[in-house]
This record gives structure tokens, C-alpha cells and sequence, in this order.
């Protein structure tokens, strides 16, 4: 569908508009009595989300890449239908495909509180057709909520693994604390996946890349340097991952400037490790996650 076709059909005034973004690619920008967002069509990709009055919740790699068949670094990738490498085919791409494929716009809206809702569903892949079908759900008000939502469409069970890879923006890493998985166990994927406790609220002065297990707690990001604290809440997930590249690993990424790890966390909503689901035939399933921001 071309940008004009975009915008007749789906566009809203005063509250959103396609255009053409980085790379070329198709972005939605919403604008509305609440909040700003940008939303790629590539990927499913939030990229920003800003509630009027506050800074940039996201963190957004300046050196991302907008470009087919590759993830943009920073915002909100969605991972699906496999959640870090592949589980049995090594070549396959790590955290699945839905992050680098186009979607197909379903329809937008305007609610009557003047928050903006955004469908978006995964142009089927010939990998999963005809088993899982993708939707994401985004609405953008003084939070931004995401429910992605697996649909069953064969006759086979279909197991699957998913993420709502979120990358929070923070003033200073030293200095935030994360609160909400104290007393949690987690797999650490860093020390050969060994199965530790969590104890106190979570710091990170390393490299860190956890995935926190049988949790439904909200996680919040509280930013002294920012004066601000980011709360992750969520539903349809009992895995929540937190991972933050550190120096050598950002060095050793192209997408990610080096001293870019001080300015960011992921908190990521995810079904991963005991938490992959398994859907019926005609089954469905719905991650969600809640994104806000509180002054301190
Ligand atoms: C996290 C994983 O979810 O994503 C990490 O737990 C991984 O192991 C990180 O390094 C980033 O992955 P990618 O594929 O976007 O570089």
C-alpha cells in the first residue's frame, strides 16, 4: 500500500500520520493529547514513545539500521516466534523473524478517552504459515500498552517463544535500580545458564543478560538522575529478561554506540525458557506490557 493509501485509509486527524522514516521505510507517528510515538511498519517496531511534559521513554540506538531483514537497534523489537537462538536449527536468526518482516496495517483508532490504537499483523512468513498469526496492539496514551497476540490457525499444536524486547532510555546506568524481581530466580545467561536468586533489587554495573522466571510482578526503573521512574507492567507472561550489553559486548556491536550501555536497559516481557507456550488448534495467546513514567 502506498503512503497516500496508508494515510486515506488509516490515518487520524490531529492524532496519526504515515510517513516516510529512516531508511526509507514506513513509519506511523501518533501525536495526540497525551503522548508522541513513532511505530515502523519493519518489524512492528515502536521506536519512541514520549507522554507530553517527559523525555524519550525509549532508548534508541544513533546508530540503528533501517533496512530490510534487520532489526533496528533500540525501541521495542519484537521478538517471535522464538525467543533468543533458534531451538534446534543453529542458522536460523537469533529471536526469530517477526522483528525484521513487514506488517500489514489491520486498522487505527481514535477512543473516546483520545488515546490512539494502532493494529499491526506479521505479513505471513512461509515459515509459520499456515500455524501462527502475529497481531500487535498498540495503544498510545499516557502509557504506552503493547498486546501481541499468537493465533493457532493449523491443525497442529504450535509452540512458540515471544518477547516485547523493550529498551528503556535512563540518565545515568550507575545510578538506576530496578525493583520488582527481589527474591526472584533467574537463569544467568552468562554463567553457563546456572539458576540463581535474586537478592535485593537489581543494579547493574556489568554485563547482565538474566531471564527472571515464574514472574508476573511489575517492574519499575527508578532513574534518580533522570528524576524519574519507568514502570513495566504486564500480563500472559511469567518470564521477564533484563539485559544490558555493557562495554566490550556494546563495542563489539555495530548498531551500538560504545558508551551507549550507560543510557539504557532492556526490561523485556517475554514466554522464554519454562515459560514457551504451546497453543491448541484454534487457540490464542496474549503477551502484554504497560510502559509509564512517574516523576520522582
Ligand atoms: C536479549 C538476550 O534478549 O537480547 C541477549 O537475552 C541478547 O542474549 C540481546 O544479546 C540482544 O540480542 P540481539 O539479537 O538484538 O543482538
Amino acid at each position: 500500500m502506498t503512503l497516500k493509501d496508508l494515510n486515506e485509509r488509516f490515518g487520524l486527524e490531529n492524532a496519526l500520520v504515515f510517513e516516510e522514516g529512516a531508511g526509507g521505510l514506513v513509519r506511523a507517528v501518533v501525536d495526540n493529547q497525551h503522548a508522541t510515538a513513532e511505530i515502523y511498519l519493519h518489524g512492528g517496531h515502536v521506536t519512541r514513545f514520549r507522554p507530553h511534559g517527559s523525555d524519550e521513554v525509549l532508548w534508541l540506538s544513533e546508530q540503528a539500521v533501517y533496512q530490510a531483514g534487520k532489526a533496528i537497534r533500540g525501541g521495542i523489537p519484537i521478538v517471535w516466534p522464538w525467543f533468543g537462538p533458534h531451538p534446534s536449527s543453529p542458522d536460523q536468526p537469533q529471536h526469530g523473524y517477526a522483528r525484521t518482516a513487514a506488517w500489514d496495517v489491520v486498522g487505527t483508532e481514535q477512543e473516546v478517552n483520545n488515546t490512539t490504537r494502532l493494529q499491526l499483523r506479521l505479513r505471513p512468513q512461509p515459515a509459520t504459515q499456515p500455524s501462527g498469526q502475529l497481531d500487535l496492539i498498540i495503544t498510545v496514551g499516557s502509557s504506552l500498552e503493547l498486546d501481541l497476540t499468537t493465533r493457532n490457525l493449523s491443525n497442529e499444536p504450535f509452540t512458540f517463544g515471544c518477547a516485547l524486547h523493550t529498551y528503556l532510555a535512563v540518565g545515568d546506568i550507575d545510578q538506576v535500580t530496578i525493583e520488582g524481581l527481589e527474591g526472584g530466580r533467574y537463569i544467568d545467561k552468562l554463567d553457563e545458564e546456572k539458576r540463581k536468586v535474586q537478592s535485593g533489587a537489581i543494579r547493574i554495573g556489568r554485563e547482565v543478560d538474566r531471564v527472571y522466571l515464574n514472574t508476573d510482578t511489575t517492574c519499575t526503573v527508578v532513574d534518580p538522575s533522570l528524576r524519574r521512574e519507568i514502570r513495566v507492567a504486564k500480563g500472559g507472561s511469567l518470564t521477564t529478561v533484563i539485559w544490558n550489553p555493557w562495554a566490550e559486548k556494546a563495542a563489539s556491536m555495530g548498531d551500538f554506540p560504545d558508551v551507549a550501555f550507560r543510557q539504557m536497559v532492556c526490561v523485556e516481557t517475554a514466554n522464554t525458557a519454562d515459560d514457551v507456550r504451546t497453543l491448541a488448534p484454534g487457540e490464542a495467546h496474549t503477551l502484554w506490557a504497560a510502559i509509564s513514567v512517574d516523576s520522582l
